[in-house]
């Protein structure tokens, strides 16, 4: 940050204006010259004149010793030396006060980002969220006018007409009511520094030197090449903070973007109010702005782990880095205290000036903290060194300690920025974690911001966050604020983002949906008033995606969740065997006929766990005492779910290796004949009870398949089993202990792709003839008695797999698992009927092999899923991490909602269902597939699962 390195003193800041309108001179103001200058005055012949004079020559030597004043009559006295000079400029810029507020400029015409022969744009007829009045405002049928890269002007059509007087170069744009908000603000992005796809030479996330550098800066390693760029543009993201990554105390410093290709294709041309600028119109200089610095930190288990350091060896480096920070302060301040009298340059220090500058409260401090321990050390040490902080990142049990964060130095209470549902993947994420930590943040006066930490979630889908964090009670103002106003405060930007106001950013979305709804993508994304997507592929939603929905109301869990403090037990705690649903307007089977509610709305009668009657059901008023009785408010009935990718089942915690199955032996490493060829079956390991597991299945998640954790090619044998199951030995509780064999041929590591295809065809032609269960599995596999499962995203090596299963024969069966770029060569699966489990659901182009992905509206027509289908391929939907599973019934309405023309709601459901069933082998017919009641529209967030018949003991679990 600003005062620069010691050796640059002579390209310190030039362009500081007061400065150089009067130059400075050695010495202090001879007063005696003062009272020549006053000649007609003749005050020195009064009696008391001496005495004035010797009190007028203390005053002036107090006054301008003091306050380092200057008289408005300068003796033309020999300049300063340079150094003072440069140190003076310094204490001014030091002495400046911390940038906000900024006052709220509605005449503000013209963005320093505005990108010369951009067209004003008239966009008519819009729902616009404007942001104020705490988020409540709504304008419908409301114009805007974009012009010099601001929001000019807001109303209604007729002011708008009168506004806009030439309208001979105006873009006009119809929206037909479509949902109009901010810019998306995202205040936890590495786009450019963690980029996609992910190359060694590019990762530029985190030093690995130390844990505490404050000095680094994530704007000396932003690439341009980034392809996240467009894609989270396409979600509507306008503005996002760089963090340098978590894995030291003190990251290093942050800086704002737009993520907008620029003319000039530079970091420094992306940024927002950058707090330096190089000065090009004089001779080159480094300046100081008046915008805020940001710093990133990080508590908890990534020190730790990063530098094998404990908890207390990161807050003594806290500590240590802040006091020296503090010493470069004083030095700093104790000099500026008389300029004049130095002997020596500016005290300054290139590794400590920016923690000076936080205890000055010029920068906003962003940390990651999850737990109470942290949050609370962090809190002491604010307090201790006397700096505010801005935001709390990850902070999965900030909601359970709301009083302490209130105790951080300063005025504002720090904003929260977290995740919805991804949790669970470390110990300090796995206890108190919950999805209703948005809501009760909220409740408790705290600023609530989602956030994506793209690319741990990619940020085109940081909507999605909200509207989850919506689905699970935070309001609708402050869900839709949660990624605009909210974040763009917290950054110190609000005086130009987050809100649309005349004056500000020309940075908007105009929305498909309503903003919230699933699945809702934007038509246009607007930065600095230059529309973003090229002919963009608009899906037309019907009404009611347009409209508001309320909040979801979970008191009781609230309730729980706080009392347990997020330890809450997830075992189903109620069920029933008769059960009479009322009020259901659909079902999803295949074996009961569709048009049964068809006129309307009708019951579900379960007896001992049986779904025994469906449409027009009677049951004799003697009989109804035994049933219970659950109003689905219009929902449905349909299949359990299916989940595949993760390893739920053999794990609980992720990055605990002692909650994990552990790593499968690889059959082709030669250990001794105990262990070669040896093909590890996933159910052996088989783990239940984990929390993303019980979560699955309160979601309607009957089925998870799990494949052995291994880094070999053969992964070995998946199982299936259901979710809600106590224990593995429970009646029901495996449903295929051998399900398919995993392939993987995503790494190249080891040996390349093309020896692992080489084995695999001389197992697959039977030329190998020893009797390990390796050569015996693809025996099996070669007459298609077992299911191949290849995980791998590059057409490439998909095109390999397709040629492999030319030369061995048309029965082997192959299901390509991930597939991003599979839609390369749709066709030719379609015709060897290989079929594809999309995992992720959604692609993002996070490594070489799945960079070209297909995008899906608004970028393209068609999203994968819809893309494979329609060429004829079958398909399913996997995930990658545990916390995913929870999410299935999500991933499979997003499709439905973006690609209404391919899917019906029931084939939608099939991705996530039948699908897989067959894709995988399971076999899952016969009664042992679940199935779950839904209260409302299961497409929409507004539902939620009220019963679930999971495992075979007659029972449902009521949720
Ligand atoms: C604005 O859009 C809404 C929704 O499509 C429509 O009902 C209304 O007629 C439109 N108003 C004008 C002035 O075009
Ligand atoms: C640029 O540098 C030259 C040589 O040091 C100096 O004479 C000139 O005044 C400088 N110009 C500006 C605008 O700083
Ligand atoms: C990204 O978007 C810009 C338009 O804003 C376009 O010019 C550019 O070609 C896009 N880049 C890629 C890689 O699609
Ligand atoms: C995208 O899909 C829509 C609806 O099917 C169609 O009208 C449009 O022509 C398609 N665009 C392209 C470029 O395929």
């Amino acid at each position: 940050m600003g005062l620069q390195a010691r050796n640059t003193a002579s390209r310190l800041p030039s362009t500081v204006n007061d400065l150089e309108k009067a130059p400075l001179v050695v010495d202090d103001v001879d007063s005696s010259d003062l009272i020549k200058d006053h000649p007609r005055q003749p005050f020195y012949k009064h009696p008391l004149s001496l005495l004035i004079g010797v009190l007028l020559l203390l005053l002036t030597t107090f006054i301008t010793h003091q306050f380092d004043f200057e008289f408005p009559f300068p003796s033309p006295s020999k300049p300063l030396p340079g150094f003072i000079q440069e140190g003076i400029k310094q204490c001014e810029i030091i002495a400046r006060p911390p940038p906000n507020p900024k006052p709220f400029d509605e005449k503000r015409k013209f963005n320093d980002r505005f990108v010369k022969g951009t067209k004003p744009t008239w966009l008519k007829n819009g729902t616009v969220w404007t942001g104020e009045k705490d988020g409540t405002e709504i304008l419908y049928g409301a114009d805007l006018y974009l012009d010099g890269g601001v929001v000019r002007k807001i109303g209604s059509p007729d002011e708008l007409a009168a506004f806009v007087k030439d309208k001979s170069d105006v873009d006009e744009i119809e929206l037909g009511g479509a949902w109009v908000t901010p810019g998306i603000v995202d205040t936890h992005s590495h786009m450019g520094v963690d980029s996609a796809p992910a190359l060694r030479g590019s990762d530029d996330t985190n030093s690995l030197h130390a844990s505490a550098q404050p000095w680094l800066r994530s704007l000396d390693g932003f690439n341009t090449h980034d392809v996240a760029f467009n894609n989270s543009i396409a979600g509507g993201i306008t503005t996002m903070l760089v963090l340098p990554g978590s894995a030291g105390a003190i990251g290093g410093q942050a800086f704002t973007f737009k993520p907008r290709w620029t003319y000039e294709n530079t970091p420094q041309s992306m940024q927002v109010e950058p707090p330096f600028v190089i000065n090009t119109h004089g001779n080159g200089s480094w300046d100081r702005t008046d915008a805020w610095l940001f710093l990133k930190s990080a508590c908890g288990e990534n020190p730790s782990r990063v530098y094998s350091d404990t908890r207390m060896d990161t807050y003594y480096k806290f500590r240590q880095a802040y006091t020296q920070g503090k010493k470069i302060k004083d030095e700093q301040d104790r000099w500026c205290e008389s300029p004049k009298t130095q002997t020596t340059p500016f005290p300054t220090s290139l590794e400590y000036d920016t923690l000076a500058e936080v205890i000055r409260g010029k920068v906003k401090v962003n940390i990651h903290c999850y737990e109470p321990v942290d949050i609370n050390s962090i809190v002491r040490i604010s307090n201790e060194f006397r700096f505010p902080i801005a935001t709390f990142h990850h902070a999965h049990s900030l909601w359970s300690i709301t009083d302490l964060v209130k105790q951080a130095w300063g005025a504002i209470p720090p904003a929260v920025a977290i995740f919805a549902t991804n949790a669970r993947y470390k110990r300090e994420s796995y206890f108190s974690a919950t999805e209703f930590a948005p809501k009760i943040l909220a409740d408790n006066g705290l600023s609530v911001i989602m956030k994506s930490d793209h690319p741990v979630l990619d940020s085109r889908f940081l909507v999605y966050e909200a509207s989850q964090a919506h689905h699970y009670g935070l309001n609708f103002s402050q869900s839709l604020g949660s990624v605009t106003t909210h974040p763009a405060k917290a950054m110190g930007l609000d005086h130009r983002l987050g809100y649309v106001r005349p004056g500000y950013d020309a940075d908007l979305v105009v929305w498909d949906s309503f903003p919230l709804a699933l699945g809702a993508t934007p038509k246009q994304t607007y930065i600095d008033g230059i529309p973003q997507i090229i002919n963009p592929h608009v899906v037309q939603k019907p009404a009611e995606a347009q409209k508001i929905f309320s909040e979801g109301k979970w008191d009781k869990e609230i309730t729980e969740t706080i009392a347990t403090r997020g330890e809450t037990d997830l075992t189903p705690k109620k069920s029933a065997k008769n059960i009479l649903f009322q009020d259901v307007a659909a079902h999803y089977f295949d074996n009961f006929d569709a048009t049964t509610f068809e006129n309307g709305r009708g019951d579900v009668v379960v007896q001992d766990g049986e779904i025994t009657c469906m449409g027009k059901c009677v049951i004799e008023e003697s009989d109804v005492a035994a049933f219970e009785v659950i109003d689905l408010k219009g929902g449905s009935i349909a299949p359990g779910l299916i989940t595949v990718g993760s390893f739920v089942g053999l794990m609980d915690i992720r990055q605990e290796k002692s909650t994990r199955d552990g790593t499968a032996q690889d059959p082709l490493k030669e250990e001794g004949p105990v262990t070669d060829g040896i093909l590890v079956r996933a159910v052996d390991g088989a783990q239940f009870g984990g929390r993303d597991t019980l979560l699955a299945y309160r979601a309607g998640v009957t089925t998870a398949v799990a494949y052995p954790i291994s880094n070999s090619e053969f992964e070995g044998i998946s199982y299936a089993f259901s979710t809600g199951a106590p224990h593995p030995l429970a009646e029901g509780a495996i449903q295929n202990p051998y399900a398919a064999l995993h392939i993987a041929l995503d790494d190249n590591s080891k040996s390349s792709i093309s020896t692992k295809i080489a084995i695999l065809r001389r197992l697959l032609l039977g030329e190998v003839d020893e009797k390990t269960e390796l050569v015996e599995a693809l025996k099996k596999a070669a007459k298609g008695e077992l299911t191949l499962v290849v995980k791998t995203s590059k057409a490439d090596v998909i095109a390999a797999v397709v040629r492999l299963k030319k030369e061995v024969g048309d029965k082997v069966k192959i299901t390509i698992l991930g597939g991003h770029e599979s839609w390369l060569i749709a066709d030719e699966l379609a015709e060897a009927n290989i079929g594809v489990i999309v995992s992720p659901a959604r692609s993002y182009p996070g490594d070489w092999d799945s960079r070209r992905f297909l995008a899906g509206p608004p970028v393209t027509n068609h999203t994968l899923p819809s893309y494979l289908a329609s060429h004829g391929v079958k398909v399913g939907l996997g995930i990658v991490e545990e916390w995913q599973a929870r999410n299935t019934r999500y991933d499979a309405a997003w499709v439905y909602a973006n690609n209404p023309e391919t899917f019906t709601k029931s084939s939608a459901l099939d991705l996530v269902s039948k699908n897989l069933d067959e894709l995988l082998g399971l076999d899952l017919e016969g009664g042992k597939k679940g199935w779950v009641a839904y209260e409302g529209d299961l497409f929409g967030f507004e539902s939620r699962v009220r019963g679930v018949k999971g495992y075979g003991n007659g029972q449902v679990d009521l949720f």
